[in-house]
């Protein structure tokens, strides 16, 4: 059985938001993204990451790293699932679970892949794990505050 890390910020942190996620969906978003951290391709820095997107109406996109002999080229796990996403329709999205091998850390998003979240609004859920099955839940306003968006584009 899943437990709430001891630092997770989900109903106790006292600037945290609550989550809309229910959570048996939760648990499912977990189970997504263990699944797709095996499809990672990630030869160069043999760090599997996967990733499990939530969609306002409940279909789950998952997605995984994948790297390229040309560096900088590689794709976080985040991106890969928002970008299967965006390409079959969605735009509007509740929350994102991540996983890793990382057993001393819950894994992060880095600071792109907070910023392309963010393309999409403020109001996700992001579930950061750890193997044993632990999370950390913060909102992506608490990830990312005082964001640039699109709505800052439209006061020019
Ligand atoms: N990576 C992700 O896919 N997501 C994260 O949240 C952090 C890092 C990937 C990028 C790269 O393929 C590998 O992990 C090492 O940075």
């Amino acid at each position: 059985m899943a437990q709430v890390s001891g630092d997770c910020s989900r109903g106790s942190a006292p600037n945290s938001a609550s989550s809309s996620v229910g959570p048996e969906q939760i648990q499912h978003l977990l189970h997504v993204c263990k699944e797709a951290k095996k499809e990672a391709y990630c030869p160069y820095s043999h760090f599997p990451v996967g990733a499990a997107l939530l969609t306002g109406d409940g279909k789950i996109f998952s997605g995984c790293n994948v790297e390229n002999a040309c560096f900088p080229l590689g794709v976080c796990a985040e991106r890969t699932a928002i970008q299967k996403a965006i390409s079959e329709g969605y735009r509007n999205f509740r929350a994102m679970a991540i996983a890793s091998d990382s057993e001393e850390e819950f894994i992060v998003p880095c600071g792109a892949c907070r910023q392309v979240m963010r393309e999409f609004g403020r109001n996700w859920d992001v579930y950061m794990t750890k193997p044993n099955g632990t999370y950390m839940f913060k909102t992506l306003e608490e990830l990312l505050p005082l964001s640039f968006g699109p709505e800052g584009l439209k006061k020019l």
